[in-house]
């Protein structure tokens, strides 16, 4: 253990326990500008899961023109030692991306949808409304195969192109998917302009439209700084799943203003000193993210992994 740790001081009105729902391996991956090669990709999935982490999401069955960062998603997964109890979620928009997704002996999908008509038309070629075609089908034949399904929001704080978005939009959008039956909805600010008294507006408008709380997870970017800050009103108001990326790797190949997710490792201290239990050891992510960075050929941006990887 580094001999630098957070003192533990608990503070009122959070979660015993937060699940981090690690998104480096497909999140992160799928804006770096080379293809990393697909062992590298496998032997990153096992050092995350081995650090303790309970939730790596994979890859993504998408198009491999629109995303070739992650065309081998089918040749990464038929290599991974999947570890026993760690989930390995993939990311599916529509019925080619289930039927590679089933081949592949997945048990968690998650479609991924916008706020905002113009990043549905740029993310996903299909308007606001056509997104939801496309995913009712995708949803309904997952559910009936025994899968999970995470439901995705994306620009829920903000959109480069669009700009402000309504808190009321973003509920819309949630409640489509909640109601389809995805179990989970990740409220993403692709973008990271987001503030904490915004984050509050976001999270009441989504439970005003009947999304309960426990089934809201957030996913934050920390573009202007933000992350972390998000994160904690977030936790403060009942959320227990937040979304992270080791070493802070991310964007969004399809919202170029879109850095860096919040790092892992960034998250991982703030928990520990609040004496938040998350079941990650900080030391052996911190090691992963460094030999991350040293496989791209550049720092990470996590402020955690630069103090201790020294
Ligand atoms: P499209 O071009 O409209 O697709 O793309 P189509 O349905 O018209 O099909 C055209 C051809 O593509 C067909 O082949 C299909 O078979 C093939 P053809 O008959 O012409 O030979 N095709 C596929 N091949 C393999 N896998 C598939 C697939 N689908 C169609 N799944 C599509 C529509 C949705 C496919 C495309 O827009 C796409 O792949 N988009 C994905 C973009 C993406 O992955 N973006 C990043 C993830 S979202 C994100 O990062 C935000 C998030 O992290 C949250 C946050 O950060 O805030 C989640
Ligand atoms: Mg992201």
């Amino acid at each position: 253990m580094s001999p630098e740790l957070p003192m533990v001081v608990p503070a009122p009105g959070l979660p015993e326990r937060v699940t981090i729902y690690e998104v480096g391996a497909r999140d992160g991956l799928q804006n770096e500008q080379t293809v990393v090669p697909v062992e590298v990709k496998a032997e990153f999935l096992d050092r995350l899961a081995g650090s303790g982490l309970g939730v790596c999401e994979a890859t993504s069955f998408v198009h491999p023109k629109w995303v070739p960062q992650l065309a081998d998603a089918a040749e990464l997964l038929a290599r991974l030692t999947r570890a026993p109890g760690v989930d390995y979620p993939v990311l599916v928009p529509n019925e080619r991306g289930l039927d590679r997704a089933l081949d592949a002996g997945i048990e968690h999908v998650a479609v991924f949808a916008s706020a905002t008509e113009t990043f549905a038309q740029r993310n996903l070629n299909r308007s606001l409304d056509g997104q939801f075609a496309m995913f009712d089908t995708v949803v309904t034949r997952a559910l009936d195969a025994g899968l999970r399904v995470r439901g995705y929001v994306s620009m829920c704080f903000g959109d480069p192109w669009e700009g402000a978005v309504d808190p009321g939009q973003v509920a819309a959008v949630g409640r489509r998917l909640h109601e389809m039956g995805c179990h989970q909805l990740s409220l993403g600010d692709t973008i990271g302009t987001g503030t904490p008294g915004h984050v509050d507006a976001v999270l009441d408008a989504c439970t005003a439209a009947g999304v309960p709380m426990e089934q809201l997870a957030v996913h934050f970017h920390d573009t202007y700084g933000q992350a972390l800050s998000n994160t904690l009103a977030a936790l403060r108001r009942g959320v227990t799943t937040v979304d992270a990326s080791a070493g802070g790797l991310g964007g969004c190949p399809y919202a170029e203003s879109a850095t860096g997710n919040l790092a892992t490792e960034d998250l991982v201290w703030m928990l520990d000193g609040l004496g938040v239990a998350h079941g990650v050891d900080l030391d052996a992510l911190v090691a992963t993210s460094a030999w991350m960075a040293q496989q791209l050929g550049r720092p990470s941006p996590s402020r955690v992994v630069r103090a201790l990887a020294g």
